[in-house]
């Protein structure tokens, strides 16, 4: 191991990369960006912003995070072939930090039926991948695909070959989530004993949640000399996801009694980057989730909160500010000026100019006409709705809606959309319901040939008169895209929803 960082805890964020590949995600340049911006707050040490060769849109939207996100290391994910190694060179070599991550598959059972090849071309073409990707970064991270189903000889003598070529991490992927915390933590230590060359390398692990053990075997692998951990905030990822981080990270900073290292992260900024995340994805956070669920720090039970209200250590082991959390902080009402809506956006990490100010105090105002008290969660949701329509600028627009529903009549919606060219246009379409209606009549208006796959509706704080956030999926072609849409009134919400995910479609449809 490198011995100058032995206690320090390396943070690797993939929540752009295997995040982006949960089923119904799909992100926009302007959302990674987003997402950079707020996992550079949070001080994590390397950001994987995507996959370089997958799109053009992939790769403009990695080369914009490497040349202009400072702090962390930016990475790019690379195949081990040369198509895909030039492409991640062209695009982060000119970056401030940058790093290539390449990988391929080690274990028989992929080499047999993915790869079709045999175990030595197998070497032959990661050991060309490190030194080609070696020639033009210095950066450069190998992972053998499936490393925990592999033969552990053969995974040896591939990390030691690949440490010659240049990698100087070395990432050992549960892919599957088949490992368990004792056979993972087995296996780091093996690779210690038996690969002569690993203290020029750091050790990384990316474990998979197949079987819900990410976590435990993330930190399992820290017990046995790891030090560099992936994973994604909210525990995103292929399939049942990837270790969350903020789980590791918290582990790791309530008991430096046990595993002894600490991380660089401002936790204080782990609620808002959750937050945010979920927000942007459109995946709602568990409420029992560790660390960042709305139940995380609420003590429910009278013997419970007796205790706690007596000496709060008694049932809580971390204080909730030290993850951001908030609970239901009343904050603004429709007498708050703008310096106060101003103060309390900065407090929750948004900064803003004089004229967005203009702008989202109008809808600050608007809002606080339908509702009295305006929460942190509503002035979120407020700030996503304002991202979204900055977003989608010269894209399809909401401007006026009208329903008719009731158990008397056929549900039927007349909107009015603002087109990219500026010009309006209205349409009055029927449905087995409101939000049946008021997509047909936006169909016939946008004529995209689209099918609607998903709708979810959840209201961003209690109360009655509290804002409806809905989350639209949209199947087009094949790939699903995602919008979302907050309002008072739960059909308008539906509305935007449905509009936004037209609306990021075909944005990331003209990025590629
Ligand atoms: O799960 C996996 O093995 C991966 C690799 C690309 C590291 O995502
Ligand atoms: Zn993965």
């Amino acid at each position: 191991m490198n011995t100058k960082n032995r206690d320090k805890l390396i943070v690797f964020d993939t929540t752009l990369r295997d995040g982006e590949q949960s089923a119904g995600a799909s992100l926009t340049s302007q959302d990674k960006f987003r997402i950079a911006g707020q996992l550079q707050k949070l001080n994590v040490d390397v950001i994987e912003a995507g996959f370089a060769a997958s799109s053009p849109g992939d790769f403009s939207a990695v080369r914009k995070i490497a040349l202009e996100i400072e702090g962390p290391t930016i990475c790019t994910l690379a195949r081990a072939v040369k198509s895909d190694i030039d492409a991640a060179i062209e695009c982060v070599k000119d970056g401030l930090k940058p790093r290539i991550h390449t990988f391929l598959s080690v274990s028989d059972i992929h080499l047999l039926h993915q790869m079709k090849k045999d175990r030595e071309s197998i070497m032959l073409m990661a050991v060309d991948a490190v030194k080609r990707a070696k020639e033009f970064v210095e950066d450069i991270e190998f992972s053998p695909m499936d490393a925990s189903r592999s033969d552990p000889e053969y995974l040896y003598i591939m990390l030691e070959k690949a440490i010659d070529a240049g990698a100087t991490t070395v990432n050992i992927p549960d892919t599957v989530g088949y490992s368990n915390p004792k056979e993972f933590g087995n296996l780091i230590s093996g690779v210690f004993k038996n690969v002569s060359n690993i203290n020029k390398a750091i050790v990384s692990v990316h474990c998979h949640n197949d079987l819900g053990m990410a976590v435990a075997n993330s930190l399992s692998s820290l017990e046995n000399g790891a030090r560099q951990i992936e994973g994604c905030v909210n525990g995103l990822g292929e399939r049942a996801g990837n270790a969350a981080l903020e789980e590791v990270i918290m582990a790791v900073k309530t008991r430096p009694d046990h595993y002894g290292i600490s991380s660089d992260i401002n936790t204080e900024e782990i609620g808002a980057t959750s937050r945010l995340i979920s927000n942007i994805f459109g995946f709602p956070i568990q409420y029992n989730k560790a660390i960042t669920g709305q139940n995380a720090f609420r003590h429910s039970s009278g013997i419970h909160q007796d205790a706690y209200l007596k000496e709060r250590t008694t049932f809580e082991i971390m204080h909730p500010d030290e993850v951001g959390w908030r609970g239901d902080a009343i904050v603004l009402t429709k007498v708050s000026g703008r310096a106060g809506l101003k103060s309390r956006l900065e407090y929750l990490g948004y900064k803003i100019d004089d004229e967005e100010l203009i702008e989202i105090f109008k809808n600050f105002k608007n809002l606080a006409d339908q509702k009295k008290e305006i929460t942190d969660q509503d002035l979120e949701a407020l700030m996503s709705e304002f991202h979204r329509e900055l977003d989608t600028t010269e894209r399809f627009k909401v401007v006026d809606l009208d329903v008719i529903c009731g158990n008397k009549q056929n549900p039927s919606s007349t909107i009015t959309l603002e087109l990219p060219n500026g010009k309006t246009k209205t349409s009055t379409k029927t449905g087995t319901g409101p939000v049946d209606a008021v997509c047909n009549s936006i169909d016939s208006i946008i004529n995209e040939n689209i099918t609607l796959t998903e709708f979810a509706v959840s209201s961003v704080t209690e109360g009655i008169d509290a804002l409806g956030e809905v989350t639209i999926r949209i199947e087009k072609e094949g790939t699903i895209y995602t919008g979302q849409g907050s309002d008072t009134d739960i059909i308008v919400a539906s509305a935007k929803a449905y509009v936004n995910a037209i609306n990021r479609y075909l944005i990331i449809q003209s990025s590629n």
